[in-house]
């Protein structure tokens, strides 16, 4: 289904309704910064679909990605959970003929621990990369964060590496993602594009895509060519070369950033470039119910990856929202409202065998499964992945940050496809990485050289030093024992958490 002619007019009837939040009149808002449902609290989608003018995911076209990939849908995919699309359909013809796209996602790193709803869109992000084989850019707005929380920007830094950690820890390949924090990363390439993109938007569009107002800082005026830019693919000249204008993006996100990509795809033809394809999801709903809001400052709201186990139980047990009745006779009689039971919810997203998922959406709305039944069976769901997400955040060592953000240029065909053995030992030194907390971008990237393009645009060609440098033995061995040190940790920390949970 091809877009809207005007996408960005198509959007502006859902913002305006932001504009008079938080006295919306029992109207839904949902804009990147404030999601709130309707008059009964909940968010009706099919609507946000006609008021964005984005296009539902059909069974069609699940199956045309199951055919061209080769792979069994995710169960977010075929649950139903991304259920709204821009031009996916196009993406898929155009990789069913051979061609080329990138995946760009991104984080905004407001908060030390990731709620469960973050993790949706990069669990599925990885399926994605893993089922069409190709790269991946993932962007981390510490600006974003900075101009809207109460944050100093070291702290939007340094939680912008610290998350990096929890995307890194759902299993993103180094060879084929690169991950960079707008303040490190934004380099000449870059901020072309931001300048670029800029120039087609009047501050009437903006105020009527994103609700800005009098009170808005001229800074988050300013920053959605930001979050836009990654979506052309002349951002990333060591990934990309300088040729390869015409790789198509695909951004899997959440349906609240949908504003930032309208605002996108209608400047995109006036730059030069292909509109990026979207797919986006619902909202993992809050475990107080649908109505809430999943906040890092009130831990009953949500399960954080830093949960313990005992954390997990507690918070199941004493604030998911239940659909049970009232006694266990009247719950008998009539069985749970899975409509609003957040356990039978959450289970939808995260249990990965349909069977016994259909077991217990049947025994608990016929009564047969009492409320405290589906709880265990939630528990028993969340407590070895976060156990799991732990071990592998563990894992991830400085050095390991280092080399997904590192702009040292990396070989284009390579990036796509099988790719052969295990992923390659973190370097360390001066790769050409983005620098820590308190540092500046040590060196911009560098286009590849290897055929792909690196004569350069007038525009996009850059000139700096950098490039991997081979490890010492030392540098080898002291890699090694952090590894290992942080394995050890790792363990024990589970086996703390398993025993905690018996
Ligand atoms: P942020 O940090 O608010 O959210 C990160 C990603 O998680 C999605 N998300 C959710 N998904 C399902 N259920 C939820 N309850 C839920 N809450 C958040 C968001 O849609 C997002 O995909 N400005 C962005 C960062 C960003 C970005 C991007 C996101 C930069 N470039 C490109 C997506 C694509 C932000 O603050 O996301």
């Amino acid at each position: 289904m091809s877009a809207p002619i005007d996408e960005v007019a198509a959007g502006v009837a859902a913002v305006a309704i932001a504009q008079d939040s938080p006295d919306a009149g029992g109207e839904q808002v949902v804009t990147p910064w404030d999601v709130a449902g309707g008059a009964d609290g909940k968010i009706d989608y099919a609507k946000l679909v006609d008021d964005f003018g984005c296009s539902t995911i059909d069974d069609a076209l699940i199956q045309r990605i199951e055919k061209a990939t080769g792979c069994r849908a995710h169960p977010f995919l075929r649950r139903g959970m991304f259920f709204a699309h821009r031009e996916l359909d196009q993406i898929v013809t155009a990789y069913e003929k051979g061609e080329k796209f990138y995946l760009y996602t991104g984080r905004g790193p407001s908060s030390e621990a990731l709620h469960l709803g973050h993790l949706i869109p990069f669990h599925f992000t990885k399926w994605l990369q893993e089922a069409f084989k190709v790269p991946l850019v993932v962007q981390l707005t510490d600006d974003e964060k900075f101009l809207w929380k109460s944050l100093k920007l070291e702290d939007a830094r340094r939680l912008a590496r610290e998350n990096a950690k929890d995307i890194i820890a759902c299993g993103f390949d180094p060879r084929r993602t690169f991950i960079f924090s707008d303040v490190n990363y934004m380099c000449t390439p870059f901020y072309l594009n931001v300048l670029k993109i800029a120039k087609c938007v009047t501050f009437n569009a903006a105020r009527g895509i994103f609700g800005f107002a009098g009170e808005s800082n001229i800074g988050q005026i300013g920053f959605p060519p930001t979050q836009a830019a990654p979506a052309f693919p002349d951002c990333f000249p060591h990934l990309f070369g300088t040729d390869k204008k015409s790789l198509r993006c695909l951004i899997p996100c959440a349906i609240d950033q949908d504003p930032y990509f309208r605002m996108t795809r209608d400047a995109a033809p006036r730059i030069g470039g292909h509109k990026p394809a979207l797919i986006e999801s619902r909202f993992f709903p809050a475990l107080k119910g649908e109505s809430g809001k999943m906040s890092a400052s009130d831990p009953s709201s949500a399960i954080y990856v830093t949960d313990t186990a005992k954390q997990i139980k507690d918070k199941v047990n004493k604030y998911a929202f239940s659909g049970g009745r009232l006694t266990v006779e009247e719950h008998r009689e009539k069985g749970g409202d899975l409509d609003v039971d957040i356990s039978w919810k959450w289970l939808n997203f995260f249990m990965d065998d349909d069977e016994e998922l259909k077991a217990i959406g049947d025994a608990y709305g016929s009564g047969a499964m009492l409320s405290g039944e589906i709880k265990k069976k939630l528990v028993e769901c969340l407590t070895p992945m976060i156990v799991a997400h732990q071990e592998a955040r563990a894992r991830v060592s400085d050095a390991v940050v280092d080399q997904f953000f590192s702009t040292a240029p990396r070989d284009f065909p390579s990036m796509f496809g099988e790719l052969s053995g295990d992923a390659p030992a973190p370097a360390e030194g001066p790769v050409s990485f983005q620098g820590g907390e308190h540092l500046v971008a040590s060196n911009a990237p560098v286009a590849r050289t290897d055929g792909g393009g690196a004569e350069g645009g007038a525009d996009t060609a850059v000139q700096a030093g950098g490039g991997d440098a081979p490890l010492s033995k030392n540098a080898l061995k002291k890699l090694q024992k952090e590894k290992e040190i942080a394995e050890k940790k790792a363990k024990k920390a589970a086996e703390k958490a398993a025993a905690k949970a018996q």
